[in-house]
């Protein structure tokens, strides 16, 4: 929006001069300059018949454009309200928010719009890592910085986008190894050979990429662990369930079942009690999985789930911070992770759901 003030009362001032100096040649050059960004402090939004009509009415507000990846997991829904909840009108902020349908062509198509409606603030939660770099440019170029959060950009050029905060997706698999290695030791089968099959996030999405490169390192630590299988369930509960199910068909000595997220893990348990199998820590299988959201808890205290490794959602009041930095002109650091926990059964599920915020 003060980008938008400036634009204005530069244009409006150049068209004064060039109309008293009578010449009815525009200007090579109408665009405010990139240094020139800030306007006094006391700037008054014009009225302007020619603002698009998602900006309209902003007044003085923040516009924001939160580019979700959708709505596919419970992590996703308390993610999207830590965003609604935060870029309030009361907080000073205009949200547009878009759901893209865990489709990437949505979301650069959301981006466009945001460009289009000369947002203050891009917000992307990016479906994959890759294939970003032409539009971040023209966000570039329009002026506008883009926050990165959730899952990572593979971007050659990291000016593109100004900071980035999320969950560090390998060390969350790497913990997740190291719980299942002192695990099984605990049972007495650290030396048994354990067959596991891992249900995956959506396919080139960092938190899956991560995920399973961390699993990995910890797999080739032992050599009595063998992944028999790994397939994606795209973050959904009907997707996991319906690997589980073609899983148990070409396996029947499935000793672990590792899924990329609680919702997969919910459809895993459901497909597992479907062929007969029991699961948790008195059954037949061993489900581990990632997010560590109310519902993991319910299935951990159900018995079902062994362990869930966390992967924190609330980033809302975290890019709220970020904004605010960059409106004093201060330094944000570029990359920051959110520390995070993990939950097995040994623990006091109850107390811990009694607190838990997602
Ligand atoms: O990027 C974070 C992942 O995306 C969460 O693990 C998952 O539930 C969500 O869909």
């Amino acid at each position: 929006m003060k980008r938008k003030v400036l634009s204005a009362i530069l244009i409006a001032a150049m068209t004064l001069s060039l109309a008293a100096c009578g010449s009815k040649e525009a200007p090579a050059d109408t665009q405010a300059p990139a240094e020139a960004e800030e306007p006094a402090a006391d700037a008054e939004e014009p009225a302007d018949a020619e603002e698009p009509a998602a900006d309209a009415g902003s007044g003085d507000l923040i516009t924001v454009g939160y580019a979700q990846v959708g709505a596919e997991s419970d992590w996703r829904t308390a993610n999207t309200e830590s965003f609604k909840s935060t870029f309030t009108e009361e907080n000073g902020y205009k949200l547009i928010f878009d759901d893209a349908q865990q489709k990437q062509e949505n979301q650069i198509k959301a981006i466009r719009s945001f460009i289009q409606q000369e947002v203050d603030y891009i917000v992307v939660a990016p479906v994959v890592e890759t294939g970003w770099e032409t539009v971040l440019e023209e966000a570039k170029e329009a002026g506008i910085p883009v926050i990165l959060s959730d899952r990572m950009m593979d971007v050659s050029d990291d000016s593109l986008f100004e900071a980035w905060v999320g969950g560090n997706f390998v060390k969350e698999g790497e913990t997740c190894g190291d719980w299942l290695a002192d695990y099984l030791e605990s049972q007495g089968r650290g030396e048994e050979e354990i067959n596991m099959v891992t249900i995956q996030g959506t396919i080139g999405a960092s938190a899956q990429v991560g995920r399973t490169e961390g699993m990995a390192n910890k797999l080739a630590e032992h050599s009595n662990w063998k992944m028999l299988d790994m397939q994606s369930g795209e973050f959904t509960q009907a997707k996991g369930q319906e690997v589980m199910e073609s899983f148990l068909k070409s396996y029947d000595d499935i000793d672990v079942v590792i899924c990329e997220n609680d919702n997969e893990a919910f459809g895993a348990i459901d497909a597992i009690k479907a062929a007969g199998k029991t699961c948790g820590p008195d059954g037949d299988i061993i489900v581990v999985s990632f997010d560590s959201v109310k519902a993991a808890f319910e299935s951990m205290i159900a018995g079902d789930l062994n362990a869930t490794f966390e992967c924190n959602p609330l980033h809302g009041p975290r890019v709220a911070e970020i904004i605010q930095k960059l409106e004093a002109g201060e330094e944000v650091d570029k990359i920051q992770y959110v520390d995070e926990a993990y939950f097995d059964t040994s623990m006091d599920l109850e107390a811990i759901l009694a607190e838990r915020a997602y």
